[in-house]
């Protein structure tokens, strides 16, 4: 017999898009919504059950998951959207900093989904929903760990959807393009000065043309809405990239020529910044 309600946690709850994620999902009756942050705070919106999570620490998830199982007896759906962005020349940026990046973005994911499988695998069902990037398949100049970060997100999920097709678990990668959120303010300008001055003005440039597409992207609650969607469907797809001009992006990057597709990234991201310096 299917069940009534469906138990739904979204990691990274408090702000931008796994905030409107968890919005939009409250609407539904049927869904009874769990959502994440490092601060220990009450969401405004009283259908979403706040949780501490840091998904850095495998003691604050267990934590989570544990109040969250006692209360409601199964997990059946994770969204994992917490995370947040780095910049900066790939000489400039201490790789201890880049560990930081990966550590939340990649691992943190990697470590709430290890988590949480044993409780799918028990129920023999189960729906993970990784937030990935256009920035996974578009490798950004100047901010190369991230885009690396959500490169690697892609392919792990590629690989998970495989390996738990036979548990009757899904797995899904949905991928926003710029969006209005927390992610530019929050953005850690993580090169070391004086090589990321021998870099300028490109470096520069291309950090002012990120943030200028964010600040003047979607609102989060585009992204919401194609995970609404996907949630709907009886076989959730691998992937959804979410606004059209970003799903015609994505198939030019797997059809151009690397040499064109470096050229347009090059032009829109450093401008006429073409000369290294005497
Ligand atoms: N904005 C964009 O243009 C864009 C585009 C494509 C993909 N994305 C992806 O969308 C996801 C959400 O980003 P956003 O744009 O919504 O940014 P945001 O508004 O800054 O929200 C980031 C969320 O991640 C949480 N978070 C950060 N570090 C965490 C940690 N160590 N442990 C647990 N939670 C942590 C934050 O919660 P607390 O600080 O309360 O803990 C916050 O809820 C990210 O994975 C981002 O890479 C963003």
């Amino acid at each position: 017999m299917e069940k009534d309600n469906i138990v739904i946690l979204v990691t990274g709850a408090s702000s931008g898009i796994g905030q409107a994620i968890a919005e939009k999902l409250a609407s539904n009756p049927k869904y009874i919504v769990y959502g994440t942050s490092r601060k220990a705070s009450d969401s405004s919106n009283r259908k979403i059950h706040m949780l501490k999570m840091d998904v850095t620490d495998e003691n604050s998830i267990s934590n989570a998951l544990e109040q969250l199982i006692t209360k409601e007896k199964c997990i059946d759906v994770l969204i994992n959207s917490a995370g947040f962005g780095i910049s900066g020349a790939i000489e400039s940026v201490p790789v201890d900093v880049a560990k930081k990046q990966f550590d939340v973005n990649f691992f943190g994911t990697v470590r709430v989904i290890q988590k949480v499988l044993p409780y799918m695998r028990a129920q023999k069902k189960g729906i993970i929903i990784n937030i990935g990037s256009v920035a996974g398949y578009i490798p950004i100049p100047f901010q190369s760990m991230y885009s690396s970060a959500k490169y690697a997100l892609e392919s792990l999920s590629e690989s998970l959807r495989m390996e738990l097709a036979p548990f009757n678990i899904h797995v899904c990668l949905v991928e926003p393009g710029d969006t209005r959120t927390n992610f530019t303010k929050s953005r850690m300008k993580a090169g070391r000065e004086e090589i990321e001055a021998l870099y300028n003005p490109a470096s520069k440039n291309a950090i002012q043309v990120m943030e200028n597409d964010e600040e003047n992207g979607y609102s989060p609650e585009k992204v919401a809405f194609a995970v609404f969607k996907l949630l709907k469907k009886k076989t959730p797809p691998m992937r959804t990239t979410v606004g059209l001009e970003y799903k015609a992006i994505y198939v030019l990057m797997k059809i151009l020529p690397t040499r064109l597709k470096q050229s347009f990234l090059k032009k829109k991201y450093t401008g006429n910044c073409k000369k290294i310096r005497e």
